[in-house]
């Protein structure tokens, strides 16, 4: 059977830096109390109506065909990992199709939130493996920015998103020893109504209201402690279970790049499952919770930080919203 692998990274943000301080302007928060809570200094916000996900994801998916030295011709599948997407329909990966001049090939849109890419990743691997495409783009963006409450009403989940693309190349690959070797996903959607945007929704009698405003459902709701409880018992055991499928122990990971939630999460799931502090990738403190887009961005980074080279063994994992979770285990 063929193996799938990883063949580009890439990534895209917005020039915009929103920091701590900038917050402060428009609610009552603080630097201190950002900080002390998600390990965020600053975020990037994305500039309306020309930065969307499907052009942000556009710009990522070009810097990973480059570096897997392919054009935009040879790919023959999208996937696009969002929960904000340009449109309520269609799916984010039909206009990035317009800008990277790639109409007619498949545009499967994903809606798994935090786990987004890891979901997505599984899901070209199998493509990949049956037989049935040899190069499909995994693209992840998010604009949050446009959707938060960014008064003090909103503060709690406010403080914590920001917005940009990261993207992968999965190609065909015949070496046995090399590629996506595992992965895994979960859902339990019990925790649906905990972190969630409510409305507008077809579930409504109107899909949209001015009375949707006035409630403010209309912005993400979380429960965070909620979250942060699930997210720390998820992770670690997503993570160990694709370790297991594919027979490596956790002294064998090189590199472990979570989902970045916050960085609280990130420390509890290191101290957990005792990895060394370098070994656990954290950009959160530049861009917040990127959600779908933040482990390929982190990828990115972590590849021009030289942490992944050839051989390395590395892990991602996710979980977020749903909920859903899962872990991929990749030999480079
Ligand atoms: N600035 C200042 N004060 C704030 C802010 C803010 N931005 N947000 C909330 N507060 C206040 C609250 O109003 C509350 O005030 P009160 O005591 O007067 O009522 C106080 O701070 C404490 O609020 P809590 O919600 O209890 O704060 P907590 O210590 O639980 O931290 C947080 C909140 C950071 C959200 C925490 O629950 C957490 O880390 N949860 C994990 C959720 C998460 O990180 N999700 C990421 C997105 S989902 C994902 O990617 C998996």
């Amino acid at each position: 059977m063929k193996r799938a692998k990883i063949s580009g990274i890439g990534k895209y943000l917005p020039d915009r830096i929103v920091t701590n301080t900038d917050l402060e302007k428009m609610m009552d928060t603080s630097d201190a109390w950002i900080q002390e809570r998600t390990g965020i200094k600053e975020r990037r916000f994305a500039e309306p109506g020309k930065e969307t996900p499907s052009w942000m994801g556009a710009q990522a998916s070009l810097q990973a065909l480059d570096m897997a030295g392919l054009k935009t011709s040879d790919v023959d599948f999208i996937i696009f990992a969002t929960l904000s997407p340009d449109y309520f329909f269609p799916g984010s990966g039909c206009p990035m199709q317009k800008h990277l001049d790639l109409a007619g090939i498949g545009a499967l849109d994903v809606r798994n939130q935090c786990s987004g890419f890891v979901y997505s990743l599984i899901i070209a691997e199998q493509f990949i493996k049956s037989g049935m495409y040899k190069n499909i783009l995994v693209t992840c963006a998010e604009v949050q920015s446009t959707g938060l409450d960014l008064s003090t009403a909103g503060r709690d989940v406010a403080v914590i998103f920001g917005d940009g693309a990261g993207a992968v190349v999965v190609c065909e690959s015949d070496d046995p020893k090399k590629g996506i070797l595992s992965g895994n996903m979960h859902a339990d959607g019990n925790y649906a109504t905990e972190l969630m945007v409510e409305e507008p929704g077809s579930i409504q009698p109107a899909r949209s209201s001015k009375e949707m405003l006035d409630k403010r459902t209309v912005f993400p709701h979380m429960n965070g402690r909620h979250v942060f409880k699930h997210a720390i018992q998820k992770f670690p055991a997503a993570i160990i279970e694709a370790l297991d499928d594919a027979n490596q122990a956790l002294d064998d990971l090189d590199l472990l790049i979570p989902h970045q939630a916050n960085k609280r999460i990130t420390e509890a799931i290191q101290q957990k499952l005792k990895i060394a502090e370098d070994k656990v990738y954290s950009n959160i403190e530049r861009y917040g919770n990127t959600t779908a887009a933040s482990i390929p961005i982190a990828m990115r980074e972590a590849f021009d930080d030289g942490l992944i080279k050839e051989g390395s063994l590395v892990c991602t994992a996710a979980f977020g919203s749903g909920f859903t979770w899962g872990a991929n285990c990749i030999r480079f």
